[in-house]
């Protein structure tokens, strides 16, 4: 397997797909790598939905600009946010794990009175949660992808989903669930060169501080 580094290095967004299956293991290693993520709070909202039903597939390249790797892919991952994530609840029993495992919380979070103050906050707009949910999720879901390639996979992001309702249905979600990205998977037909990115200096808002180390 390869390393983290290696991976990111090596990772490209593949969009032609070999037609050999990938195994269970190799699914469930790919989920387990997403469900480690870090979450803000440890709220956890992503969950995912595993295709790999070709007239499913068919439908999700229907609904997502008729590309059509992603009913090539042998499996297509779908990642979801579920917005009962950010209840005041969920975000209780959250904290109160923080408490039971003995998590080491700084600032205000320290504050015995936090249980209270939780309380006070009023239950979020579902439509507030969708943008930290969706950043969320796509942390836990780049996790995913960073598995395949040191597994020897290929993958590409899908973020281009026509019909919120289409999607849902076809996948039979309920309310509360947002698709927000699929990632299809596969053993790549061939592996390209890297694409272009941005340098240093471009993505580097001030001069990199000396940091005192050698
Ligand atoms: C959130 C997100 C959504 C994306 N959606 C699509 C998509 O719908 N179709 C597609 O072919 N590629 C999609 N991509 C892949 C990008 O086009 C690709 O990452 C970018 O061009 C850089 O190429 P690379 O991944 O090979 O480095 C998406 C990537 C991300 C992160």
């Amino acid at each position: 397997m390869l390393s983290v580094a290696e991976a990111i290095q090596q990772r490209r967004s593949i969009r032609s797909f070999k037609s050999d299956p990938v195994s269970e293991e190799m699914i469930l290693q790919m989920l387990e790598a997403a469900r480690l993520a870090p979450s803000a709070s440890n709220q956890q909202p992503w969950r995912f939905v595993v295709v790999t039903d070709s007239e499913e597939k068919r439908g999700l390249r229907q609904i997502c600009f008729d590309q059509a790797f992603i009913e090539e892919a042998p499996v297509v991952f779908a990642a979801c946010i579920d917005r009962s994530a950010y209840s005041r609840e969920a975000y209780r029993r959250r904290y109160q794990e923080f408490i039971d495992t003995g998590v080491e919380l700084s600032g205000r979070f320290t504050d015995p009175e936090i249980q209270r103050i939780i309380d006070s906050i009023p239950e979020p707009d579902p439509r507030s949660v969708v943008a930290p949910a969706t950043a969320n999720t796509y942390i836990a879901t780049e996790h995913l992808v960073l598995m395949a390639t040191a597994l020897g996979l290929g993958s590409c992001w899908v973020g281009a989903i026509m019909d919120q309702g289409a999607i849902k249905a076809l996948l039979g979600l309920p309310e509360n669930i947002i698709v927000v990205a699929l990632v299809a998977v596969g053993y790549p037909k061939s592996v390209p060169p890297p694409r272009p990115r941005l340098s240093l200096e471009e993505i580097l808002l001030r001069p990199l501080p000396q940091t005192g180390a050698t």
